[in-house]
């Protein structure tokens, strides 16, 4: 459920006319809904109540600090990438004790940044980056806490791009070489061992995936204490899936998901941590964007908007779908035709959607993208040099520009010209 409905025939956030913004920000922009964050957080947070837990909201999926603040104020932990995701939590007031540092790359620098500042655990991915940090940790004469993210191999039948979880993806440590990298984390000198981390991709609909990945990290458990590892901590990773076409089946809920982890680890007594991103932010926001021409053709007809792939790459990158409603309510019973949704960029890629039915529609009148809140803003580039799109934060009847468009003028002036040229 979320927060952007028809009120009197126009579209809102919460109680915001998302027309309102657009007078006043310009198209397109991101347009975020506090209350749906929230409550998707919450979601989380109530269903796993029956065990010492922290939801590590996936900072990748909407940085913005104002975001992160609210959810932090919420009490969540962050899951972050990146010495930029790490500067971004803490910047939106987390404390460092949880942060926990995901991804297969970590630099020495982001280690130390994060040793320096606090974090709650690191999960490391590979043999050569847990020899890496214990050298950073005994450089700075401090410990890291570690789970080791484990490749339990299973399928999670999503999108090929999206999934990592089997042998040949790239992510984390084979499961039957865990125990071996277990004794070689205890024997060295500046990590302590924490928990296991686990996550085998984005956008599953399904949640037998996930549970054939938890019994393997319960047995995993299980054998590891067997061989004296304090394990503590399961970091069960995000990937739960959203309802991107409304008419679809809907994916399974935060409480079915938490009743599978109940089921699977509940009996380990030990803390867990999910890293939701989808979840929490998807359908927390919409990208509003401006027809800028109907251009009609014998066969096809084009509403060619003011929005492009730089601003939202999932369709061009993935095939995704996201629903695109007109602003205005559409009156009962109106006539839908078939549109190609594009935008400006040069390339044929940059198509949102074929042949979707739509009202009619024209210049000037505005749409919004649903499910645009999480892997949307972020992805987003400059490409065609065209300004990074805005982002809007609503909470009830208040709204606030939380980034602002930047000018052409200030995206030309991070170029420079060397003077020998
Ligand atoms: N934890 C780790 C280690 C991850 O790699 C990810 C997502 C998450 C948590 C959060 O997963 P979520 O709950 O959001 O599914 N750009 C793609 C999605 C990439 C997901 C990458 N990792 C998209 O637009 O569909």
């Amino acid at each position: 459920m979320d927060h952007f409905l028809y009120r009197d025939g126009r579209l809102h956030a919460e109680d915001v006319d998302l027309a309102t913004i657009a007078a006043e920000v310009g198209t397109p922009f991101y347009c975020y809904s506090a209350a749906t964050l929230t409550r998707h957080y919450r979601l989380f947070d109530d269903a796993l109540s029956f065990a010492d837990h922290l939801v590590c909201f996936a900072v990748k999926a909407l940085s913005n600090v104002a975001v992160l603040k609210l959810l932090g104020d919420l009490g969540a932990g962050m899951d972050v990438v990146s010495g930029g995701e790490y500067a971004r939590a803490r910047a939106a007031g987390v404390p460092g004790a949880r942060i926990v540092f995901s991804g297969v790359g970590k630099t020495r620098e982001e280690m130390a940044r994060a040793l320096e500042g606090g974090v709650r655990q690191f999960n490391v991915e590979s043999a050569p980056e847990l020899r890496a940090l214990s050298e950073v940790a005994t450089g700075l004469c401090l410990t890291a806490p570690v789970a080791l993210r484990v490749n339990p191999d299973v399928d999670a039948r999503t999108h090929e791009k999206i999934s990592t979880g089997r042998k040949q993806d790239k992510f984390g440590i084979a499961i039957e070489d865990a125990p071996a990298r277990y004794a070689e984390a205890a024997a060295l000198p500046g990590i302590e061992v924490v928990g296991i981390d686990v996550h085998i991709g984005s956008q599953l609909i399904d949640l037998d995936p996930f549970e054939q990945a938890y019994r393997k990290v319960a047995e995993l458990t299980v054998e590891l204490r067997a061989q004296g590892h304090d394990i503590r901590r399961l970091d069960l990773g995000g990937g739960l899936g959203i309802p991107y076409q409304r008419d679809n089946a809907p994916p399974p809920l935060p409480a079915d998901y938490a009743r599978m982890v109940e089921r699977t680890v509940g009996h380990l007594g030990c803390e867990i941590e999910i890293e939701p991103g989808r979840l929490v932010a998807g359908n927390s926001g919409v990208l509003v964007a401006s027809v800028v021409y109907l251009k009609e053709a014998a066969e096809r007809r084009w509403l060619i908007l003011d929005a492009g792939m730089n601003d939202l790459i999932r369709p061009a990158m993935y095939g995704a779908h996201h629903d695109i409603v007109p602003l205005a309510e559409p009156p009962a019973g109106v006539d839908l035709t078939e549109h190609d949704v594009v935008g400006p960029v040069c390339e044929s890629a940059d198509t949102f959607a074929r042949t979707r039915l739509l009202p009619p529609m024209g210049p000037g009148d505005l749409l919004a993208f649903r499910s645009a809140g999480a892997y949307a803003a972020v992805m987003a580039s400059e490409y065609n040099s065209r300004p990074l799109v805005p982002e809007v934060l609503v909470r009830g009847d208040q709204f606030a520009v939380i980034r602002a468009r930047p000018t052409i003028d200030e995206m030309l002036a991070r170029d420079s010209i060397p003077e020998w040229l």
